[in-house]
């Protein structure tokens, strides 16, 4: 099995640098032409430099097709004007790799609101603003691939990243809804969560392990996503070569005794009980499962 990009169009946001730019260089390898997006700021977000220039001619020194775009995933308009540039050039627009990222960490105790939502409007709302801006295109093309990067942070938690994570667990729920509404598009959506020696992890990687987690570890998972056969409605964690899958998963819980919170409190071991859980594909199949539970009685 060989998986080709050749004839596809793909926009990677926030790649100028980091796992970005990792896709990016890997997307041309396999035949795509790349939109490399990047204001070129700043971990925090501040400031501006020609990063994705960069990042483009590395991709025509190897070969590949690229073109840069330093508009903000914040400016719905100039995302307007990405995809709009990227089909005038192309033809279309066929992958977008929802990437691009600041990091403002401070426990939620510390953390001033500006900070918790510039981190949200530059990966939730930027998500959205890219997404948005390619979403009729994709349908009207009948064809569409779009990753977003969510985190362990979002997924688990992380002690100083309140606002991060709450960004990145919303693009997992932005995710799961757009699987449903493109899966008759032929859109599929999923959601990444990297592991990888970047400047945005600088800081907290042991020395020794920088030549395991680099970001080109990551970007098969990245890239078998936003495949022709890719799945939809997935999650999956990548580093260092080693690739997960990560659910919302539901138990069968129980059924209240009475409805009081103390009846809660007696029953807790069964609800919280994790034996036969189930991962619904949609909220309607949760309901469903309360559903076939009343049935039952
Ligand atoms: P990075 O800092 O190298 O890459 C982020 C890129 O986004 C930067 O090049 C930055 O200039 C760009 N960017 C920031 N704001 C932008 C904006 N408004 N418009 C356009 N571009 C903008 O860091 P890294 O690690 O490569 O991060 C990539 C993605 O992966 C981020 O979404 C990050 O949250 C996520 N991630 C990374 C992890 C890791 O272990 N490195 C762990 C979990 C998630």
């Amino acid at each position: 099995m060989s998986i080709s990009f050749r004839d596809r169009v793909a926009i990677v946001t926030g790649a100028g640098g980091g796992l970005g730019r990792a896709y990016a260089l890997a997307l041309a390898k396999r035949g795509a032409r790349v939109v490399v997006n990047d204001l070129g700021g700043a971990r925090d977000g501040t400031g501006h430099s020609d990063a994705a220039a960069a990042v483009v001619e590395e991709i025509r020194v190897a070969g590949g097709e690229a073109m840069a775009d330093g508009g903000s995933v914040t400016e719905l308009e100039q995302m307007q004007a990405m995809i709009a540039k990227a089909k005038q050039a192309w033809g279309g627009v066929h992958i977008l790799i929802n990437n691009a990222g600041i990091l403002r960490d401070k426990s939620f105790a510390k953390m001033e609101m500006a900070d918790f939502r510039a981190v949200v409007d530059v990966h939730l709302i930027g998500s959205a603003n890219a997404t948005h801006a390619v979403w009729e295109l994709m349908r009207e093309q009948n064809y569409g691939r779009i990753l977003m990067t969510a985190s362990s942070t979002g997924l688990y938690g992380n002690f100083g990243q309140a606002n991060y994570g709450a960004a990145k667990l919303g693009l997992a729920g932005f995710a799961k809804t757009l699987a449903l509404e493109g899966a008759r598009y032929n859109v599929r959506v999923n959601t990444i969560a990297p592991t990888a020696a970047t400047r945005m992890t600088e800081d907290i990687f042991p020395p020794e392990l920088l030549d395991r987690f680099e970001p080109e570890q990551v970007a098969p998972a990245a890239l078998f996503l936003v495949s022709e056969d890719a799945p939809t409605n997935l999650i999956l964690g990548a580093g260092a070569g080693v690739v997960q899958a990560a659910y919302v998963t539901l138990t069968r819980g129980a059924m209240l005794r009475e409805a009081t919170p103390e009846a809660v409190a007696a029953q807790f071991a069964e609800i919280t009980d994790r034996t036969g859980e189930t991962t619904p594909q949609s909220g309607a199949e949760q309901a469903m499962t309360i559903m076939q539970r009343l049935q039952g009685e």
